[in-house]
């Protein structure tokens, strides 16, 4: 893929343009499964006793919802994303949730995220991680944010290794993914870049180690649904 695809300013616009669509088009472009896949990613988050958890790449807050489903009522999270459009989409959820006191919504990229060191229990990206131009960068900024102790979690679709699906899946990403994409979107070009962005990222072992580069510990992942998705889990050391 062309590095400027992932011009910081070109991802916040796409994102931006997508955003009234986006919720719509993740459930019928993933049959329903991301679901499941943000749950299990969720599931991997500390749950402390007042646990403050930060939700990178929140966009319309579907992680930060689900973290509040499952924990419990002392729990907070602070949700952050660079797209103006996905966070006014994300604070409308909330505000119509029974959560809107315990999410607090704001505007900040990965790369330099406005929090001291060890401020949070865990943090957690879902779909965000594969368009940031220096992912390492991203990874050291969540890790930075956490306790000692705390975890790093990252749910990403994964160049994916099963030899029986790989034809398949590559036909439905690169042929069927952008005709429904802009069916429903009415935007042409934003269901093109995410094939790319989607078969281009790292297999689930090289991306460890690069967890592993930016200082983390005890990094494992599980791959999720045919290994379409993986799971990362680091600890702050
Ligand atoms: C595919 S969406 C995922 C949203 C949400 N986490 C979910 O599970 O549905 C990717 C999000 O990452 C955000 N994003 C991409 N690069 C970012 C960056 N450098 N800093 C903050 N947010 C970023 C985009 O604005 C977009 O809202």
């Amino acid at each position: 893929m062309d590095k400027s695809a992932k011009d910081p300013s070109k991802i916040q616009s796409m994102f931006t343009t997508i955003a009234p669509r986006y919720d719509l088009l993740n459930r019928v472009l993933s049959m329903g499964i991301d679901g499941y896949w943000r749950r299990f990613a969720v599931g991997q988050l500390p749950k402390v006793e007042n646990a403050r958890i930060l939700d990178v790449a929140t966009g319309t807050c579907d992680v930060a919802l689900e973290i509040m489903k499952r924990f419990p009522p002392d729990a907070k999270v602070v949700g952050v994303d660079f797209s103006e459009g996905m966070l006014e989409l994300g604070r409308e959820k909330v505000g119509k949730s029974d959560y809107r006191d315990r999410i607090d919504v704001r505007f900040a990229d990965v790369t330099s995220l406005p929090f001291e060191d060890n401020t949070f229990d865990g943090s957690i990206i879902a779909f965000g991680i594969r368009n940031v131009q220096d992912y390492k960068k991203g990874i050291s900024e969540m890790g930075r944010v956490v306790k000692s102790g705390g975890k790093v979690v990252i749910l990403e679709f994964t160049s994916l290794q099963n030899p029986l699906f790989r034809v398949p899946y590559r036909v439905y990403i690169t042929k069927v993914l952008p005709f429904i994409g802009e069916l429903i979107s009415g935007k042409k070009g934003a269901y093109k870049y995410l094939p790319s962005s989607m078969l281009e990222f790292p297999a689930p072992e090289v991306f460890k180690r690069a967890i592993e580069e930016t200082g983390l510990k005890d990094v494992r992942y599980f791959k999720l649904t045919f290994g379409i998705a993986a799971v990362h889990v680091g600890t702050k050391r």
